[in-house]
């Protein structure tokens, strides 16, 4: 490969709303094809640089630490980078066994890791950014629904370790806001006041401004919001 068509724009990067893009793949958990095996289920297929380095170590450590609170949400976790599946396998060894990190030792990885030498996966999902890295795979994170809809798309550069309780928040958000029609301001958390819908019609408005509808409470008309406690919020979304 050139260093012109490594620098070529990426055609054909999924979007927010699109189908994820399916492929086959060996990983360190046997073949997967995705997103068919993971249809009914949320799932967060996320790339990482490169194995046997410190920030990805680091965020391996806590996203196996998490595994069981992502499971709860019904969520799976994928992994990526454009390393080989015997050089996965030594650095998962390596996690387990000697590395320490914020108190997680003794760190197990379950989750499947993609073997993506080739990089066809991390073409396909626009994980390489070149301007970053010509070859390696940036900290992409991809929300997949159980319909296999990407719902939500994160980028982070190679020097930056992700947040995870933003990503959990992430998968409770798009989960409370399909369950129960609303959409979640900024720094939502289960148990905050929701965003109902925008009035559709005059009529609507003016009910909602004049406090005619239940536990709705209107800043203007265009901006109302409900209470939706965190207990609901945990049924619905744990249970669903
Ligand atoms: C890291 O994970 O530590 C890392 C990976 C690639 C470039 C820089 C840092």
């Amino acid at each position: 490969m050139t260093t012109s068509e490594l620098a070529a724009p990426i055609a054909g990067m999924p979007r927010i709303g699109d189908p994820a893009p399916s492929f086959t793949a060996e990983t360190t958990q046997g073949e997967i094809n995705f997103p068919a095996d993971y249809l009914g289920k949320w799932v967060i297929l996320f790339s990482h640089p490169a194995d046997f380095t410190p920030v990805c170590t680091s965020e391996f450590m806590t996203f196996a630490s998490m595994q069981q609170e992502f499971a709860a949400y019904h969520t799976a976790l994928v992994g990526l980078s454009v390393d080989g599946l015997y050089s996965h396998i030594a650095w998962l060894r390596t996690i387990r066994d000697k590395i320490s990190f914020r108190g997680m030792k003794d760190i197990e990885v379950t989750f499947p890791l993609i073997d993506d030498v080739s990089m066809r996966v991390a073409r396909m999902y626009g994980m390489i950014m070149p301007g970053e890295d010509s070859t390696k795979a940036v900290r992409a994170v991809f929300v997949i629904d159980p319909t296999g809809t990407i719902r939500a798309i994160i980028y982070y550069p190679l020097s930056l370790g992700r947040n995870f309780d933003e990503l959990l928040r992430v998968i409770k958000a798009l989960q409370t806001a399909d369950h129960f029609a609303v959409a979640t301001p900024a720094d939502w958390r289960p148990g905050d006041r929701v965003i109902v819908p925008p009035a559709g019609s005059c009529g609507t408005a003016e009910e909602r401004m004049g406090g005619h509808v239940d536990g709705v409470e209107c800043e203007d008309w265009f901006f109302c919001t409900k209470e939706l406690p965190a207990q609901e919020v945990e049924s619905a979304i744990r249970g669903a």
